[in-house]
């Protein structure tokens, strides 16, 4: 641990004083607490502010890029489902739950996946979520790996809720948990917030990180172990989210890449959604707002647009490739956003506009280090369903009717 004289010195390096400015009225608890947690900030944002990286798009080859649409994914279904049934029966699929966000958005506190979206009955998103990956296990005998990523900020309150629920049926052997890392939350100015006056303000910085945080956790040994050689992540707020669908698992097999990516194609040329793309001989993502009008219009030569596959969060990535690249820098994106924090009077409270920056990874960044991706094209009403806010857009309400869509009984 970090004397006080060590942490001062460091903060006064680093021109960051006002994390002390508390400290004397701090018990003592609270005194080590604060110097705990600064000794453990991850400086790294301090290069990030510096030289943030170039959004713009300017620079890139921006071309389309191939991918499996719909109407060759039902010509060749049974094909594709054998090889992905072999390799979920032979253990080589694991899934990774990438739910350790603050679901800002929806307003709620403790995990988004614990949200109860029944209306007659409780019916909680992990639980909608593991009747999908259900129906897998039930086709292929065999329960898939399951590893969740959460955050100091919610850790505890998933792992609880998930042993009160049984694991939703899961073998409670079949499910791993494992923490993401965080990052610092600073004001406009750079300087790191006080959440409260003993902590300074960290939040879950994104979910690029999830391969080096499940890494960092000893769990890359646990899938050696088992003979996994493909990770399907996915994001706990789509509740139509197929986990480890045999059919996409087989096309991304048999297509020789290294990563799969299911997509929806869009519906209209300004649809925003950030688009799978080729950057010179790599795959890349480009935002909807880095699309000129001419892009966003080009077709391809079956009359489709050229730049179309919205990616959803849920991709299949080749666990050797993953380790071969964990110490790949990906762009760190800065956010702004709502930050809770100490005022003027001493008391934390959350603003109600934006009030600085946070660092976040994407997992989506991670498909050019992995070299080749396989767009794969999913019916949207059948398995996107996000949820994102109370109301509205790719919200509860939403996403309660494309459930019902589908048949679900809420
Ligand atoms: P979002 O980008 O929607 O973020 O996450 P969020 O934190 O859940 O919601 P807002 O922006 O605060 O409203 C997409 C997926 O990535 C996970 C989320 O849990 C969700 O499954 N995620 C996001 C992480 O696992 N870690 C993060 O740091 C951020």
């Amino acid at each position: 641990m970090m004397t006080y004289e060590q942490v001062k010195e460091l903060l006064t390096e680093k021109d960051q004083m006002q994390l002390l400015k508390y400290y004397d009225e701090l018990d003592e608890n609270g005194k080590k607490n604060l110097l705990t947690a600064i000794a453990n900030i991850d400086w790294s944002f301090e290069e990030d502010l510096k030289n943030p990286v170039d959004m713009s798009g300017k620079g890139r080859d921006i071309r389309p890029i191939s991918g499996l649409r719909q109407a060759e994914i039902q010509r060749r279904k049974a094909e594709f489902e054998e090889i992905g049934i072999q390799a979920i029966k032979e253990g080589k699929v694991a899934a990774v739950l990438l739910a350790g966000g603050m679901g800002t958005r929806l307003g709620v506190d403790g995990p988004k996946g614990a949200y109860d979206i029944g209306v007659t009955k409780p019916l909680y998103i992990f639980e909608q979520q593991m009747k999908n990956l259900m129906e897998v296990v039930d086709k292929c005998g065999v329960f898939v790996p399951l590893y969740i990523m959460t955050s100091d900020k919610n850790h505890d309150q998933t792992t609880s809720f998930w042993k009160e629920h049984g694991y939703f049926g899961y073998p409670e052997t079949a499910v791993k948990f494992f923490k993401q890392d965080m990052a610092p939350a600073v004001d406009f100015n750079g300087k790191i917030y006080l959440e409260k006056k003993d902590t300074p303000a960290l939040s879950p910085n994104g979910n690029g990180g999830w391969f080096s945080s499940l890494k960092r956790a000893g769990l890359c040994e646990d899938l050696h172990e088992k003979g996994v050689e493909w990770l399907n992540i996915y994001a706990v707020d789509n509740v139509l989210q197929r986990i480890a669908d045999p059919v996409f698992v087989g096309a991304t097999i048999e297509s020789g890449v290294n990563c799969g990516a299911k997509v929806i194609c869009k519906t209209e040329p300004k649809e925003k959604v950030g688009v799978i793309c080729m950057d010179g001989n790599q795959p890349d993502i480009i935002e909807y707002y880095e699309l000129t009008d001419e892009m966003a219009n080009q077709k391809d030569e079956d009359g489709n647009l050229a730049y179309c596959y919205g990616a959803i969060m849920n991709y299949l990535f080749r666990l050797e490739k993953l380790e071969e690249i964990v110490n790949k820098k990906i762009p760190v994106h800065i956010v702004e956003k709502k930050i809770e924090c100490v005022g003027e009077d001493g008391i934390s409270r959350k603003p109600d506009k934006e009030n600085g920056k946070k660092f976040e990874t994407l997992a989506v960044d991670l498909i050019k280090p992995m070299g080749s991706v396989l767009p794969f094209e999913v019916v949207r009403e059948k398995e996107f369903a996000p949820i994102k806010n109370k109301t509205g857009v790719d919200s509860v309400e939403s996403a309660r009717e494309l459930l019902k869509k589908n048949g679900v009984e809420l």
